[in-house]
């Protein structure tokens, strides 16, 4: 055998993955045909926040003068701001080929697929054995009918992402995370921003409450983002003026570009998986078992191939127990609800396990605590004041069962929520932990005081 694993592809879960293989003492392979880093770093998660982060500039610079500070009319230089968001992206490249090499990781770039299950061929003509084969090739954008990537006007994400213009109307199908997110970044730089979504509700793939969702719309309408609902888009076409005609139940709506973010499927397409009898289910995802074997001994899978929610977290997660599964340490199990989620629209939304709804669902008696933003100081002294932190805990034991946050830094303050829930923990180890005051996490603290009757800063129910 060449060697003891052969990873394929260098997404969060695969450059993870071969790396801990690696500090582990196991000869790997890693196997990589564009970008290390793959869709998160170089098309996803990284440039999409690199463009949150500046366009919140400007958000916040049309605000100031609440506070007795004003800046002139904002110009955007789009070509220095695509040039900063990829020098983001290179240094983080750099970082993950530095960590490859001094961690005795082989680099081999090219495409890879299956010949059995022992064997991944390259496109370079190579052929690799291997004991095991981690199976780690990420997703990519679908399209519907009527709208197809090939179309001139029809964004993907990473259309969006190279920031070739800022178009005067842009209209979004899909109001998933990809979509809000990027409607959000774009409204900011400028454009009317029409979002189109299938379902009575947007977000509906995360389970988030009611009431979050509906604070989020809220605010999306504030920024003067259109989000419709039960909403079908048809069709394309060209008006005579040479404007892009979306057509939506014969209403007619106007864009000059339009995004497709309907979802994603598993890059599973040329991957060999029949030569080791691996078959993909409907929606393409590759099953696999506790141990994330396939069907197939001795090939792997992890990330978004498999089922669960399409997270750089999730794949770079079961990356590292898989590695050190192979390594001979005891396998660590994963549940999907205990992943937590951040979506970067403004404000952010962050939760992780259970909503309100589902915990009553699983057959949970519930306390619910809240605190809005609000009321928290440092909020206030930021102007940053919508939005809520909400807890839900088992009310015989009082374990946490699952927390929502939608406000500023929603993203980063999940952390300490995730730590209980994952832990089985309880409210009390929140609201008895003394929290610096003034900071955001104090919210938190209040939401689990609120759902034991005994918040200081708001009124208990
Ligand atoms: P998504 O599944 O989140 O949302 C797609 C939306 O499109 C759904 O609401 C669906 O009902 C709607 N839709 C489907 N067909 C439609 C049609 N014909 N017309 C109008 N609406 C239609 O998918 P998305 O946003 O493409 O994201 C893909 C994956 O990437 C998700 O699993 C997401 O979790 C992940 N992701 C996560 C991020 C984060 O956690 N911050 C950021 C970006 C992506």
């Amino acid at each position: 055998m060449d060697y003891q694993v052969v990873v394929v592809g260098a997404g969060p879960g695969g450059y993870a993955c071969a790396i801990r293989c690696a500090q582990l003492g196991l000869h790997v392979g890693l196997v990589e045909a564009k970008h290390l880093g793959g869709i998160c770093l170089n098309w996803g998660c990284i440039p999409t926040k690199a463009l949150f982060a500046a366009t919140h500039l400007i958000a916040d610079a049309a605000t100031a003068p609440e506070m007795g500070i004003t800046f002139g009319t904002p110009h955007i230089d789009l070509p220095r701001l695509a040039r900063w968001k990829d020098e983001v992206i290179s240094a983080l490249v750099g970082g993950i080929a530095t960590l490859l090499d001094k961690n005795g990781v082989d680099l081999l770039t090219a495409r890879g697929h299956l010949e059995g299950s022992n064997t991944v061929a390259l496109s370079t003509g190579e052929t690799l054995t291997a004991e095991r084969i981690v199976l780690a090739t990420g997703s990519a954008p679908i399209d519907i009918p009527g709208f197809s990537f090939e179309h001139p006007a029809v964004w993907s994400s990473d259309d969006a992402l190279t920031l070739s213009e800022i178009p005067e109307r842009l209209v979004v199908i899909g109001g998933g995370v990809i979509g809000l997110e990027l409607a959000s970044i774009y409204r900011r730089l400028g454009s009317s921003v029409t979002v189109l979504e299938l379902l009575p509700e947007i977000l509906s793939v995360v389970d988030l409450d009611r009431r979050t969702v509906a604070t989020l719309k809220q605010l999306l309408k504030r920024q003067g983002i259109d989000v419709r609902t039960k909403t079908v888009a048809e069709s394309i076409d060209t008006d005579p003026e040479g404007t892009i005609v979306c057509t939506v139940e014969g209403e007619r709506i106007p864009g000059d570009r339009i995004l497709l973010s309907v979802g994603r499927r598993p890059n599973t397409a040329d991957l060999g998986l029949e030569t080791a009898d691996i078959e993909p289910d409907a929606r393409g995802k590759v099953l696999v078992d506790a141990g994330l074997q396939t069907s197939a001994e001795g090939v792997y899978a992890i990330g978004d191939l498999t089922p669960g929610p399409m997270l750089a977290h999730k794949a770079s997660a079961e990356g590292i127990a898989l590695a050190e599964a192979f390594a001979g340490h005891k396998m660590r199990s994963f549940d999907h609800d205990l992943i937590p989620q951040a979506i970067f629209t403004d404000p952010e939304i962050a939760s992780v396990g259970w909503s309100e709804r589902r915990a009553k669902e699983r057959g949970h008696e519930v306390l619910v605590g809240r605190f809005p933003y609000a009321a928290l100081g440092k909020a206030l002294g930021r102007r940053k004041t919508d939005g809520f932190f909400q807890v839900v805990a088992d009310a015989t034991d009082h374990r946490l069962l699952g927390a929502q946050i939608i406000g500023a830094e929603a993203s980063d303050l999940i952390a300490e929520a995730s730590i209980l829930v994952e832990n089985g923990l309880s409210l009390e180890m929140i609201a008895d932990a003394v929290h610096a005051h003034p900071t955001l996490p104090e919210g938190l603290k209040e939401a689990a005081e609120n759902a034991l009757g005994k918040a200081i800063h708001t009124v208990n129910r």
